[in-house]
């Protein structure tokens, strides 16, 4: 029989990059052994430390060296206190956009076991879909008058029309294997230009779905929504920036950022996808043995999805699902496990290799 082998980059990066990525790599190895899936994973230290020894977070030719792998896996980057953000986070929207990852796929679901913050906490299972190659994160403008009291700076957010239209029927597509609901979150009432597109491209994409209902919300009354009626939401699509914000939210109210995964997919395939929790590198709790791994084990999971191993995908997040069901967690939700000891009671769920 065939034997599955999968190539994966890890880039651990900063902060508790590191520790989630140790987390979630215990986790594929062992399922992976398990199911009898090959894997070659090769490390690339980037990041802070690297910049300490050779000036720069990733060699200039970081590019070319990932796009030989099947999937990419990243831990967290950025430490502003070591050095500012736009430095050590220039690879990964580097990546996105060089890769044309232009769907980031944040799967947001409450547990059982884990208490949502929310006062009347219903059972939430939505997916929001970020437009990840362009609106607000081209680095399209420049600062004039510097230093005066006159200064200046422009930052403009470029929405195309094909842009728009593949991640509208990228989310269709996912509605349809879902509840049939999608929501469309612009700010098309005050930004009459790029937000307007959105909804006019919206009107014309849904017309081909007439099986998926469709609502289009302002991001103001959405993050509302998503506090106070967050079962509501099934597919949720957004800008590269509304999405970003959205998904710290979405993360809040399912009980921890620490529990999202990311998915930054090139659907074409022709460059590695990229896999990631939705957090960041938390430098507030790093070396502390408090991370949640969670979110970096379930991007693990979605990335064996996206490579065909749905099984080692499956077996991960029924783990996941029954650890927190025990009750099991680190202090983010409650618990006092460290990242270890919540690692320990995944890798315990994969039990014996199936017959
Ligand atoms: P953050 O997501 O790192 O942390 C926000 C808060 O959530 C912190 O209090 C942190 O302790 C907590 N938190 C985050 N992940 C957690 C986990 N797994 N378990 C338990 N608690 C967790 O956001 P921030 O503080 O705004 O950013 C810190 C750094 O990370 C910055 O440099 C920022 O630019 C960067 N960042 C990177 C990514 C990424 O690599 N994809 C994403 C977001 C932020
Ligand atoms: C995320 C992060 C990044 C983003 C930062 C680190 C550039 O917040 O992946 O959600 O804004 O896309
Ligand atoms: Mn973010």
């Amino acid at each position: 029989m065939h034997t599955p082998s999968h190539r994966i980059a890890i880039y651990p990066g900063d902060g508790i990059g590191p520790e989630v990525t140790t987390a979630a790599v215990r986790v594929l190895e062992t399922a992976c052994a398990l199911r009898s899936v090959m894997l070659d994973l090769a490390r690339f230290d980037w990041g802070c430390d690297h910049h300490d020894r050779h000036g720069c977070v990733a060699p200039e030719d970081f590019l070319e060296t990932l796009a030989g792998f099947d999937a990419i896996f990243l831990g967290a980057v950025g430490w502003p206190q070591r050095l500012p953000d736009h430095v050590t986070l220039a690879p990964l929207i580097q990546m996105r956009q060089a890769f044309d990852l232009y769907a980031c796929l944040r799967p947001a679901r409450t547990y059982p076991g884990v208490r949502s913050p929310l006062v009347d906490p219903a059972t939430i299972d939505m997916a929001v879909v970020r437009e990840n190659s362009e609106g607000e994160y081209l680095a399209i403008g420049g600062r004039a008058r510097t230093g005066t009291d006159d200064e200046i700076a422009v930052e403009s957010a470029i929405h195309t029309r094909r842009g728009i239209e593949r991640i509208l029927r990228f989310s269709f597509d996912l509605a349809r294997n879902r509840r049939r609901h999608l929501t469309l979150i612009t700010k098309s009432n005050a930004m009459r230009h790029g937000y307007v597109l959105w909804d006019t491209v919206h009107d014309l994409v849904a017309a081909e779905y007439p099986d998926v209902t469709t609502e289009r919300q302002h991001v103001d009354a959405a993050s509302m929504k998503f506090v106070l009626r967050p079962s509501a939401f099934d597919v949720v699509v957004a800008s590269n920036l509304f999405g970003d914000i959205l998904t710290d939210l979405s993360g809040a109210i399912t009980g921890s950022i620490g529990l999202n995964p990311s998915a930054n997919l090139n659907p074409s395939r022709r460059f590695p996808s990229l896999f990631e929790p939705v957090h960041g590198s938390a430098p507030d709790i790093t070396g502390r043995h408090l991370a949640n791994p969670i979110g970096a084990i379930l991007a693990a999971a979605m990335m064996m999805d996206w490579l065909g191993s749905t099984a080692i995908g499956d077996a991960i997040r029924k783990g996941v699902e029954s650890t927190l069901a025990a009750g099991d967690g680190t202090p983010d939700i409650g618990g006092i496990l460290t990242t270890e000891e919540m690692t320990d009671r995944v890798v315990a769920t994969l039990g014996e290799k199936p017959q």
